[in-house]
């Protein structure tokens, strides 16, 4: 057995505040903003259940695998992979995992950042009032406004990027574990508070049907297959966010316990969501299959038209700005725990150093918004025809790195790494539940991921798998 190591970034007070932190690099815009508007395009209720299977089958044992090589570690994932590499008498390449992590946060951070500044930019429209009594299209038109005026969504974008340094900066203790005490349970709070509201809409029963009856015919093979992906994505698999969040907790918090915890309050977050916009969707009229502006085109509608709009409006973009917050700074925290490692920074230059360079990269972003909308970087190949860099960043990082870095990890977790060790970390003994988890990591998540992973990139072509073509 080699010698515990230490962090030099310091650690969680326990295992409520890394649950707390986890969670909250877990709920993000992914859970609020993406999951109903892919449900309502998947037909709902099927799309959900299969989407649930994935988070138990797949997330919660790659999310397990995350926490255990971070707490053995105990350093960024680059230096981290490397470590526990060099532990198993395994190739020092493992480290470009972390590498590869480190970019793919980067990347998502530079758009994550970008709508995370939506939201911001909503909170102080719905409080101002201007969704009252608007018209589906002066609400379409707010939104255009909003996103093809690069220098408005600069302008949030800066500001959400800063917002987001400061927090790292402030480090593990005073920065991320503060910030979290407060906003998860703030977040719990207003989703209560929206739940309250479709429940008194007069439409609850019929949100709950859609997104609890599932209809089997809706779903295509292919929507089986996003709602694989997107299970990566709401957890925060597959680039090292949970890793470096693993690397900071306490030597005897339970993992699977704590794993569970975390995937079951993400999944119940995504849920309440989903229970609070469909409702408000179904009495208003709205589509719920309206795509990624569902949030942004048709909520404000709903906000404009209820008793008490512009505070319930106003609480829902809060809470939008909360969760795409504490996932912002998990984006961020592997390259910025290695700027401290191996550059010898202090947490406020690294945190600094990393937050400007992915503003700047952000701009292209912004761009694809409005002046670079036309522009198609990739339009020679036919199933990136109409994507925008931002289309194209979305694609490359949601679609290709996160499951890509999710199969490494799995793999290096029960092929490279000694089962004695992994034993050891997990803490559960040689008992059936390590014997699932092994099997799970071992056979299921990698071929399901490479499943995901060669669908998306066209190499195979699952679509006869549920018997409907699309
Ligand atoms: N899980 C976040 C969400 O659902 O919005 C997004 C995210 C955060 C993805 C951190 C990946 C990550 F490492």
């Amino acid at each position: 057995m080699t010698e515990k190591r230490k962090s030099i970034h310091g650690s969680w007070s326990g295992r409520l505040a890394f649950v707390l932190a986890a969670t909250g690099s877990a709920v993000g815009l992914g859970n609020i903003w993406k999951f109903p508007y892919i449900a309502g395009e998947n037909g709902g209720g099927a799309f959900v259940l299969v989407y649930l299977a994935c988070i138990a089958v797949i997330g919660i044992p790659i999310m397990m695998a995350e926490v255990m090589l971070g707490r053995r570690g105990r350093q960024s994932p680059i230096n981290t992979m490397r470590s526990l590499a060099k532990e198993a008498g395994a190739n020092p390449a493992w480290r470009w995992l972390g590498w590869a992590g480190v970019l793919a946060g980067f990347l998502i951070l530079s758009y994550y950042s970008v709508i995370a500044g939506w939201a911001l930019a909503y909170v102080f429209r719905a409080a101002a009032g201007t969704f009252t009594g608007a018209t589906a299209e002066g609400i379409a038109s707010i939104f255009e406004q909003l996103t093809g005026d690069p220098e408005r969504l600069l302008a949030w974008h800066t500001l959400f990027m800063v917002m987001t340094m400061i927090v790292v900066a402030r480090g593990v203790r005073s920065g991320l574990e503060q910030a979290v005490r407060f906003l998860v349970p703030a977040l719990f709070v207003l989703l209560i508070l929206l739940d309250g509201y479709a429940l008194a809409s007069g439409a609850f029963d019929e949100g709950l049907a859609f997104l609890f009856t599932p209809d089997f015919s809706k779903i295509s093979a292919n929507g089986v297959l996003i709602a694989m992906g997107h299970a990566f994505f709401t957890l925060s698999l597959g680039m090292g966010a949970i890793m470096v969040y693993g690397s900071y907790l306490p030597e005897r918090a339970s993992i699977a316990r704590t794993s569970i915890t975390i995937a079951f309050l993400d999944t119940l977050v995504a849920l309440m969501a989903g229970m609070a916009i469909f409702p408000i969707v179904f009495v208003n009229g709205l589509e719920p299959g309206a795509g990624p502006g569902l949030i942004f085109q048709t909520l404000p509608i709903a906000f404009g038209h209820m008793p008490g709009g512009a505070l319930f409006g106003t609480l829902f973009f809060v809470l939008l700005v909360f969760a795409a917050w504490t996932s912002a700074i998990s984006l961020i925290e592997p390259a910025v725990a290695w700027l401290v490692e191996n550059r010898g920074m202090t947490r406020i230059y690294a945190s600094v150093y990393a937050g400007i360079a992915t503003w700047a990269f952000g701009l292209l972003t912004v761009l694809s918004f409005n002046t670079w909308a036309d522009f198609k970087p990739l339009y020679f190949i036919e199933i990136f025809e109409h994507y925008t860099i931002f289309d194209l960043l979305d694609y490359l990082t949601a679609n290709i790195m996160l499951p890509l870095g999710g199969l490494f990890i799995a793999l290096f977790s029960v092929w490279v790494m000694r089962r004695n060790d992994s034993v050891q970390e997990l803490d559960m003994g040689d008992s059936s539940a390590y014997g699932l988890w092994y099997v799970l990591v071992r056979y299921v998540t990698p071929i399901a991921v490479l499943l995901v992973f060669l669908n998306v990139t066209g190499l195979i072509e699952l679509s006869g798998l549920s018997g409907q073509t699309e």
